[in-house]
């Protein structure tokens, strides 16, 4: 059993994410943080609330935690998760509080409680995190690994070289990316490879558990909205919810060590993930000036068809007990 605590700005696939920690019978969801990042973060929280209620987890604990970067507004992406964040699926309120306490101390209470280290996963921008590592760097100690859905290793999608996660604060991402534990990115290198075809989801849909049909009704979104763009085929994106699929299963993603650093220099480059892929030092290590940032375990290749069963297979086993 794996303890795990996610971070998310729920969010059409971080909903996808919650559903599956939940359900997967090897981790045990022991918190969600809640940060500005697809839409607004009381929106995030309402979302976060709903879509654990739907999963059959409405004892989790939920909090939230920054409104903004640490530099510079939030800017949403309702553009691609809907007005409200969540597809406009009109779902009901949930009638539950949050934990009444800050995201940095919900999620430094939990690390240092959990009787083994936690793994953590931040599927939105990295504010909290980074609040979390600068405000109580003691944390480091209790986490097994920081897994992060975010970065490139190739193109961008919020800008032509920036992912979206880290262009909304790539100061955050600067200070996760470094800190002094494993930290694994699963970047958009293998985030559009993972997806559920239309029949499977037409299929969900038509499931009475309110779960796997919420996991439907959101991959129905997902086809409308990118379901003709080549890297997807027509699928659903399970997007956030694959890197919590490479937390259940690990052996399904293929990474490598790598430097990685962060662009933060106002322009067209900021945002952007540098992983430094080449074979032999360059002339700024002879000059002293490369090593921005300690190895990165950088995901290169996943195990699509891997990830979709796992996916399916969790999802259809239904509500904890
Ligand atoms: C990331 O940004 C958000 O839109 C998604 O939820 C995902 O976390 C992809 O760039
Ligand atoms: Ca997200």
């Amino acid at each position: 059993m794996k303890d795990l605590i996610l971070d998310v700005d729920t969010g059409v696939d971080d909903a996808l994410a919650l559903l599956f920690a939940v359900r997967h019978p090897e981790l045990r969801l022991r918190a969600v943080t809640c940060v500005a990042g697809n839409t607004g973060l009381g929106q995030v929280v309402a979302n976060t609330l709903k879509v654990l209620d739907a999963a059959g987890a409405p004892d989790v604990p939920v909090s939230a935690g920054a409104e903004r970067p640490l530099i510079g507004p939030a800017r949403d992406a309702s553009h691609i998760h809907g007005a409200d964040g969540l597809a406009d699926l009109g779902l009901p309120a949930s009638a539950r509080e949050t934990a009444g306490v800050p995201a940095v101390d919900l999620l430094r209470d939990t690390i240092l409680g959990a009787p083994e280290p936690v793994v953590v996963v931040g599927l939105a921008p990295l504010t909290n995190l980074a609040l979390l590592l600068r405000a109580y760097p003691e944390v480091a100690g209790n986490i097994e690994r920081l897994v992060l859905m975010g970065g490139s290793a190739s193109t961008g999608n919020a800008t032509p070289v920036a992912e979206f996660n880290v262009w909304h604060d790539p100061e955050a991402a600067a200070i996760v990316m470094d800190a002094e534990v494993p930290v694994t990115m699963y970047g958009l290198d293998v985030f559009y490879h993972v997806s559920v075809d239309a029949p499977t989801c037409a299929e969900l849909i038509g499931h009475e558990e309110p779960g796997s049909r919420l996991a439907g009704l959101l991959l129905r979104h997902q086809i409308a909205l990118c379901g003709a763009d080549p890297r997807v085929n027509g699928d659903g994106l399970l997007g956030d919810a694959g890197a919590v699929c490479a937390v259940a299963d690990p052996e399904g993603l293929t990474t490598e060590r790598l430097p990685v650093s962060v662009e933060l220099a106002p322009g067209h480059s900021r945002g952007q993930t540098l992983v430094d892929r080449r074979a032999l030092p360059g002339e700024d290590a002879a000059h002293g000036l490369s090593g921005t940032a300690r190895g990165v375990d950088v995901a290169l290749g996943v195990d699509a068809l891997r990830y979709r069963k796992l996916f399916l297979d969790t999802l259809l086993s239904g509500p904890p007990s």
